[in-house]
């Protein structure tokens, strides 16, 4: 018995990264899934996916920072599956650069792409959860914005800390008709977005700049998506009933040390 047996899904920016992480662990939990992206590649992890778990699996085409192309999306998810009992709000986008360089065009895209495609993302399941009487719905914040920074994230952090406000606000606002909200905030996993950020941070040695990531990490090493896909399963799952308008850390504790140099290790 699987802790999503019999629930639906949706969970947008799954093509690749951490979405594809979380399409693994939802199917190998027992969920059916509708995998939404801007791009028709998400076919192919879809298809990967399908055969690897037996899973029942839908794809959709959506933007989601396009209010019609999401709803349309969950709508084509009900109309296969009769219900969407969870949402991931996990499709975001990330463009370094330093401030005085960042152009209002580059804010604008961070805010259309991580903040309104969460809110378009909430928008489109809550109606439907609302007629059910359940739901669950979990944000891809970051530690980024709302704990740390790194140089040239100025858009990114804005962006990543709202959804932290968002979680917030619609957990306290839908807790007593059963909808939980929750975010996940990771520190790095190696994902085509981490490996872009590289190419941004060290054009010369872009894998010197992920190697490096790790020394910053107690762990000593990144995330592997589907270790993020099973916190989202947890969370999104009835074995976290009792949680809501929670900001979970799953950073390898990236975010602990107080120096570099001092202690005892
Ligand atoms: N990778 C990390 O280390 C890390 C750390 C903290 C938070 N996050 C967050 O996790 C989420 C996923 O990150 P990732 O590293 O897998 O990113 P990624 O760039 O590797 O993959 C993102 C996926 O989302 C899709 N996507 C992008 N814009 C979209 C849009 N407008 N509509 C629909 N789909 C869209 C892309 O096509 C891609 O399939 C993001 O919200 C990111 O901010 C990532």
């Amino acid at each position: 018995m699987g802790k999503l047996d019999g629930k639906v899904a949706v969970i947008t920016g799954a093509a690749v990264g951490l979405g594809a992480g979380i399409a693994e662990a939802f199917v190998k939990h027992g969920a059916k899934i509708c995998m939404i992206n801007r791009s028709a590649r998400v076919e192919e992890t879809a298809e990967r996916l399908r055969k690897q778990y037996n899973a029942q699996i839908i794809t959709a085409i959506a933007d989601v920072s396009n209010r019609e192309q999401v709803e349309e999306a969950v709508k084509k998810t009900v109309d296969t599956f009769g219900a969407v009992h969870i949402a991931c709000c996990n499709a975001g986008v990330c463009q370094l650069a330093p401030f005085e360089q960042m152009t209002d065009e580059m804010f604008d895209f961070h805010i259309n792409v991580n903040i309104k495609g969460a809110w378009n993302t909430c928008k489109a399941v809550i109606p439907y959860m609302l007629q059910q009487h359940s739901g669950s719905i979990v944000i891809a914040s970051s530690v980024t914005g709302d704990i740390v920074a790194d140089a040239g994230e100025a858009a990114y952090a804005t962006t990543k800390a709202a959804l932290v406000g968002l979680t917030k606000c619609l957990a306290v606002e839908y807790a007593a008709r059963n909808i939980r909200v929750n975010c996940t905030q990771l520190g790095y996993a190696r994902t085509p977005m981490v490996e872009g950020m590289a190419a941004e941070s060290n054009p010369a040695d872009p894998e010197k700049a992920i190697r490096d990531i790790a020394l910053g990490v107690p762990m000593g090493r990144l995330a592997q998506p589907v270790e993020v896909g099973e916190l989202t399963a947890f969370l999104a799952s009835d074995e976290a009933s009792y949680i809501t308008g929670a900001q979970i850390v799953i950073d390898g504790g990236s975010t602990l040390p107080e120096t570099m140099s001092m202690g005892t290790n």
